[in-house]
């Protein structure tokens, strides 16, 4: 038996008209901003052929305020699985040419059958938020319906990887499922983010403010912390993704894509001895010793624009993924302040809760002292980076470049904080406190009384870093496991990788420890 012509003509209908989106023209005028329809954003993110659509058919039952007379394809969101590098991902991608991509209960319907989908077999989402929020037709149904997204991005957190791309507005508590999300990339022309745009802003408080302040990608990568990436176009957006999937399991159950040969050869590579100045007080670019140490150099930075002070990002070393963190001698003398520590205790969290081995490089004079940090709390940030390190399950390696001084040095992973094993290189400097500070306290009453201030200051802080702060003294302390040349670290750490893959650490039963937020 088969189908009667008149069924199939109906099918290819309903498709056709669910296809179409928005219609030609308001198409049209997307693409020649260079940007990419909903739909368009799917085929990129997806091997060809592979996209299985949820919903397309999907429309309101129930009327709503002026609604009769609006036909809305798919509800104004695409949802659906597809593969990427041949793994399975799931993905929704709202349609701002329909509907203004607002979101209504429907929509949301879709939206959580793709996060439940996603939780049940264990495989990423993407997000393309293109949106003018809650479907202001829909009334008081709209907020519960974002109210169900929420919530699911809450139970999916630290499951499956959750990414978001902002393609678009993404305005009032729109914003909130992205941001319970990993990790946001946004596009640098098109899209706004915020909870009060400047109108707002200007009625209640009377200050006077542009959406390049408050809402642009440039604000939120460099001033807010809201996002990790920005991208220049849509593609570039997919393309982002694409490497982050390539560092990232499936789910909490999988190890990370580890490319393992099954023999390791690692040789010395004497280019890092140079990368290092002598002189401590010199600052060096901590990215290039994260290059030579990386697989092919290979590192996909994470949030570059904002608390650089710090850096974080993904990598390989002898073929196993590892996500490192590295203080950044080149701002702020590589100190920790409330941005930075907020920006590396997260990522710490991510790749525990996934299975990625940390790697931690450390050149850190203290805390930043200031006023407003003290004020601000960074007490109880500067506490998020020691939780984080020691509820940290995976493989810990620390390396001890040069400066390791005080609440800091426990702060990057010391071997206290848990850390599986600690190297310190020869020009490691590992102390209580900073040379001039200690000779400062300890010696204040001499010093005042010494005719040539400054130079006996700086023989007493030479002593000091001699004696007090050598990484033998550590090393002798079994603080530190061994102390090794620069050139030797590539090839240190894979091994200590390469023996730790079998991890496996337990601690007591409890819902969930309370970190300091
Ligand atoms: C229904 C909406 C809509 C919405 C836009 N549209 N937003 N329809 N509900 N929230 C429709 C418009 O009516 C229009 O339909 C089409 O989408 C395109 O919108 P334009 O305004 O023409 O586009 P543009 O000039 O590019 O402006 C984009 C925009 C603006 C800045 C996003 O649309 C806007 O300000 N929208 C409202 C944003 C907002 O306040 N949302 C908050 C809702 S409350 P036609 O048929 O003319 O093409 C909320 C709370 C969520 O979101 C809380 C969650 C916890």
């Amino acid at each position: 038996m088969a189908i009667s012509k008149a069924l199939a003509d109906e099918l290819e209908k309903r498709r056709a008209v669910a296809l179409e989106g928005g219609g030609k023209s308001k198409v049209e005028a997307r693409h020649a901003k260079g940007r990419l329809t909903a739909r368009e954003r799917l085929d990129a993110l997806f091997s060809q052929g592979t996209f299985q659509e949820f919903g397309l058919h999907a429309q309101h039952k129930t009327r709503h305020f002026g609604m009769e007379k609006k036909s809305i394809p798919t509800d104004a969101v695409i949802t659906g699985t597809g593969f990427v590098d041949g793994r399975p991902v799931a993905a929704f991608s709202q349609d701002f040419d329909v509907a203004g991509g607002s979101l209504g209960e429907i929509h949301s319907k879709k939206i959580c059958h793709t996060l439940d989908h996603a939780v049940k077999a264990g495989i990423p989402v993407i997000g393309f938020n293109d949106s003018g929020g809650a479907r202001i037709q829909e009334g008081v149904g709209a907020l519960s319906a974002y109210g169900q997204v929420f919530y699911r991005n809450v139970q999916l957190s630290g499951v499956v990887p959750q990414i978001s791309v902002i393609a678009g507005p993404c305005a009032g508590g729109a914003a909130y499922s992205p941001a319970l999300t990993d990790f946001l990339i946004m596009t640098r022309e098109h899209a706004q983010m915020f909870i009060c745009g400047p109108e707002v802003i200007r009625a209640v408080t009377g200050q006077v403010t542009t959406m390049e302040e408050i809402g642009s990608a440039q604000a939120h990568a460099s001033v807010s912390g809201n996002i990790h990436f920005i991208a220049e176009n849509d593609a570039h957006a997919v393309a982002i993704v694409h490497r982050l999937l390539s560092f990232l399991p499936s789910n909490n159950m999988m190890d990370p894509p580890h490319r393992i040969e099954p023999d390791l050869s690692i040789a010395d590579d004497p280019v890092i001895d140079d990368l290092v100045p002598e002189d401590s007080k010199t600052p060096f670019d901590c990215r290039r010793v994260i290059e030579r140490l990386a697989d092919d150099g290979d590192f996909l930075e994470v949030m570059e624009s904002f608390a650089a002070n710090i850096v974080i990002g993904f990598g390989r070393i002898g073929g196993m993924v590892v996500g490192f963190v590295s203080n950044q001698p080149t701002v702020k003398a590589g100190t920790l302040d409330i941005d930075a520590s907020d920006k590396a205790a997260r990522f710490v969290r991510f790749c525990n809760v996934f299975n990625i081995p940390l790697v931690t490089l450390v050149d850190v004079p203290g805390f930043l002292p200031g006023v407003n940090e003290e004020r601000r709390g960074i007490i109880r940030h500067g506490a998020k980076m020691l939780f984080a390190y020691a509820s940290a399950t995976v493989p810990k390696i620390t390396v001890i470049m040069r400066k390791a001084y005080g609440g800091a040095y426990l702060a990057m992973c010391s071997q206290d904080m848990g850390a599986d094993r600690v190297l310190a290189w020869p020009s490691a400097e590992i102390a209580v406190m900073g040379a001039d500070g200690a000779v400062n306290i300890l010696y204040r009453k001499e010093l005042a009384e010494t005719e040539d201030k400054q130079a006996k200051a700086k023989e007493l802080a030479d002593d000091y870093r001699a004696e007090f702060a050598s990484p033998y003294l550590s090393a002798g302390m079994l603080f530190v496991a061994d102390v090794i040349q620069p050139r030797e670290t590539r090839s240190a750490i894979a091994l200590t990788l390469r023996g730790l893959m079998s991890k496996r650490e337990t601690r007591p039963p409890k819902k969930h420890g309370n970190i300091p937020l």
